[in-house]
């Protein structure tokens, strides 16, 4: 028996995805998916195999005889969804921040913490948002052997990782802004005034924004605040003291972290790549290029449309034998959103 999966936001950067990850990865499916999305997508066509489905907007009937739901379509949807899909009995898996907090809600990275998802009480299972996805398939095996206390990171976000518009944004204003050497080098803030940014607060383009998501509690962003509270509910460490500053950069795809990990037990570079090297969806790429050693460290441009994460430039932390410094790198629509997605998918799915 197959599953019924429908797919909430199937337009969007991440449903583009998902739709092609159900593919690719052999999803055990029942028929053909159900693509939802807007008003405004309604009787489109999406490719599918070797044939295209049409786009339903979302309603209470679409989610008749649907065994799994992936929602992608923000947090105003899944909140008002997401309760009717499981009433019609889908289990939902969430890509959004409405219900990553709640308690009878798990919060899964599929190699992190897959026994949570026995913890879902209320049909709906979270997934992280995609910056702290990508840092806890490096932390975790760390944190396992080390025992995590305290994280500084800082992440390098992708365009992308604001939705199909934040990419569209940030390539229009490149194709704008890029013949005009003089003025990026020399007049910075009238080519920044010269472009006019919707989905960013400033220019994206040849640009770097300290501005992720928008301002809140303690003058940190939600999207910093994703990073502390999804880390403590994932890792279960309530304690976990962290600083997270949240930087978006002109990348199309791919988010980088760099973070220093500081652990109860004292740990070496040697010990920590031995970890490293055996963790499940972590690819290690640390060299030096000298002494012999091949330059080996991850970006997002080759991290792009690859399922693993990836990590380098580990090092012992120059002042305390309990710290590390390393840079974590992925794709935020893939392991970041819509790889772990079915993932635990088939996770459920393998349940019965
Ligand atoms: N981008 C990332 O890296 C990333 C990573 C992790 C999680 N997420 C989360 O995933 C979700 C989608 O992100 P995205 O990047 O894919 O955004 P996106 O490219 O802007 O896509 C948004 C999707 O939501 C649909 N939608 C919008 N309003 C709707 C409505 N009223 N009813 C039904 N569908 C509606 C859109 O359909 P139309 O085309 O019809 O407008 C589209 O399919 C968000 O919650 C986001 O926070 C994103």
């Amino acid at each position: 028996m197959g599953v019924k999966v429908a797919v909430v936001g199937a337009t969007g950067a991440v449903g583009r995805e998902m739709r092609r990850q159900l593919d690719l990865r052999g999803f055990p499916l029942d028929g053909e998916p159900v693509f939802l999305a807007s008003e405004r997508s309604a009787g489109t066509k999406l490719p599918w195999r070797d044939g295209e489905i049409e786009v339903r907007a979302v309603g209470a009937d679409a989610f008749d005889g649907v065994d799994i739901a992936l929602f992608s379509a923000g947090g105003g949807r899944s909140r008002q969804w997401a309760p009717v899909a499981v009433e019609r009995g889908a289990t939902v898996i969430d890509n959004s921040s409405a219900f990553r907090m709640d308690d009878d809600v798990p919060l899964v990275v599929s190699e992190v913490n897959p026994e949570a998802l026995r913890r879902r009480r209320s049909g709906i299972v979270a997934n992280p948002n995609c910056t702290t996805m990508v840092l806890m398939v490096a932390v975790k095996p760390l944190h396992d052997a080390f025992g995590l206390t305290d994280a500084v990171a800082t992440s390098y976000q992708a365009a992308g990782g604001a939705g199909q518009g934040g990419i569209e944004e940030l390539l229009e204003q490149v194709a704008k802004l890029v013949g005009d050497a003089d003025r990026l080098r020399s007049d910075g803030a009238t080519a920044e005034a010269a472009v006019d940014p919707e989905a960013f607060s400033k220019a994206i383009a040849f640009n770097v924004l300290a501005h992720c998501g928008s301002f809140t509690e303690e003058r940190y962003t939600d999207e910093e605040w994703k990073l502390v509270d999804e880390s403590r509910k994932i890792l279960e460490l309530p304690a976990l003291r962290m600083a997270p500053t949240c930087v978006r950069v002109p990348v199309v795809v791919g988010h980088g972290i760099a973070a220093r990990l500081t652990f109860a037990e004292p740990v070496d570079r040697d010990a920590a790549m031995d970890v490293l090297a055996g963790a499940p969806g972590l690819v290690v790429e640390d060299g030096t290029g000298r002494d012999g050693e091949p330059l080996a460290y991850p970006t997002p441009l080759a991290a792009a449309g690859r399922d693993e994460v990836f990590v380098g430039r580990v090092r012992q932390d120059l002042a305390d034998p309990h710290s590390l410094n390393l840079f974590v790198v992925g794709d935020n629509l893939l392991k970041g959103a819509a790889l772990n997605a079915v993932q635990l998918a088939e996770l459920v799915a393998a349940e019965g």
